[in-house]
């Protein structure tokens, strides 16, 4: 009975823990081979989880070795079970209008705050896996994050 009850609470301590994910940077992998401009400190996705055909704010906290210029593009790619099923792509321009922040950013320390709409064309509460690819004008890698990602229609 006893050993019952506790299997119960240690699994639903389980499932809390795995259902607690908060988008924040250890829920990210990082994706690049090669070292990139910016050293992220920080990165944190809102909403989380996603809300379909919403807008979705990925915000980069980190310091940027080189200027972030003109021409500095994010790509977004999403996979299901190896199949690419979902990809975006904006410029630095679009994505940092929302915040008031705008290019070119000195090198140094720096937030980013890349707002872009979730398409609707996927389903809700369906896990991909998602890359965030942000380049610098420059061709050179900004930052590579990646993470499992679901959506949801919200109101
Ligand atoms: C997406 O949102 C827009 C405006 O908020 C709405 O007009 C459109 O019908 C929505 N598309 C889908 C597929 O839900």
């Amino acid at each position: 009975m006893k050993f019952t009850a506790s299997l119960a609470v240690l699994s639903t301590a389980f499932v809390s823990a795995v259902l607690a994910q908060t988008g924040s940077f250890e829920d990210f992998s990082q994706c690049a081979s090669y070292p990139t401009q910016m050293a992220l400190s920080y990165f944190k996705l809102s909403p989380f989880p996603m809300c379909i055909n919403k807008t979705y704010t990925l915000t980069a906290t980190g310091y940027a070795s080189e200027p972030i210029v003109n021409g500095a593009t994010l790509a977004v790619t999403g996979r299901y079970l190896g199949r690419l099923v979902y990809t975006d792509k904006k410029t630095f321009e679009e994505l940092l209008a929302p915040s008031g922040q705008s290019i070119p950013i000195p090198a140094g320390p720096v937030t980013l705050d890349l707002s872009l709409l979730l398409k609707p064309n996927r389903p809700p509460n369906v896990l991909f896996h998602f890359q965030f690819v942000a380049t610098n004008g420059d061709g050179a890698l900004l930052f590579c994050q990646a993470a499992g990602l679901s959506a949801t229609n919200c109101p």
